[in-house]
């Protein structure tokens, strides 16, 4: 075998060498870029600033607290049932409301409304908040999260979109829940 064909054949295995290592990495590529851009290529660019309706302001009693559902609209209808998430609605009088996020401050459990006590209760560590969501006792370091809300055409509607979590404005908002005492 000349010295030719030699250099032919290792120049020939050296390109297939390459070509395969170009497939794998695109082949790898592929999901990430993906990944990156799905929020623009599934059409979720704006669903955290989405509002979404919770029903009829009528259906909130003033003085009372009630749970209520609603579709994430940051998820997929693939996503089925995990995209229905629960939040706590309190109307104080008229269209002065307040929406909570039914997960605890803390670790993130859902807290439950006790009208009894006038208390959220949280099951996993015995965290508790008043009625206006303020810290009532227990190892969260805040009040409940709260979502903004508006009335419009007499439904009660919220940005629920990204979950309310310890941001600077939320930070400010826990800060005055964190007080006992309040109505
Ligand atoms: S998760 Fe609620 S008190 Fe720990």
């Amino acid at each position: 075998m000349s010295n030719e064909t030699m250099l032919t054949r290792r120049g020939l295995f050296m390109k297939l060498g390459i070509m395969f290592n170009g497939l794998v990495a695109t082949a790898l590529a592929v999901p990430i870029v993906q990944f990156l851009l799905s929020s623009i290529t599934r059409g979720r660019g704006n669903a955290y600033l989405s509002w979404v309706a919770l029903g009829p302001v009528s259906e909130f009693p003033e003085g009372e607290t009630r749970l209520a559902t609603f579709r994430n609209p940051y998820v997929m209808p693939t996503d089925g049932k995990t995209a229905d998430t629960a939040c706590w609605v309190r109307r104080i009088a008229g269209d002065q409301f307040q929406v909570f996020a039914v997960n605890c401050a803390h670790l993130g459990c859902p807290v439950r409304w006790f009208p009894q006590s006038g208390l959220f209760m949280c099951p996993c560590h015995g965290g508790a908040y008043y009625r206006d969501g303020g810290r009532a006792s227990g190892p969260p370091e805040r009040g409940l999260f709260e979502y903004p809300y508006k009335i419009e055409n007499g439904q009660i509607t919220i940005q629920a979109g990204e979950l309310p979590t310890p941001g600077p404005s939320a930070a400010s908002v826990g800060a005055a829940y964190d007080r006992p005492g309040r109505a």
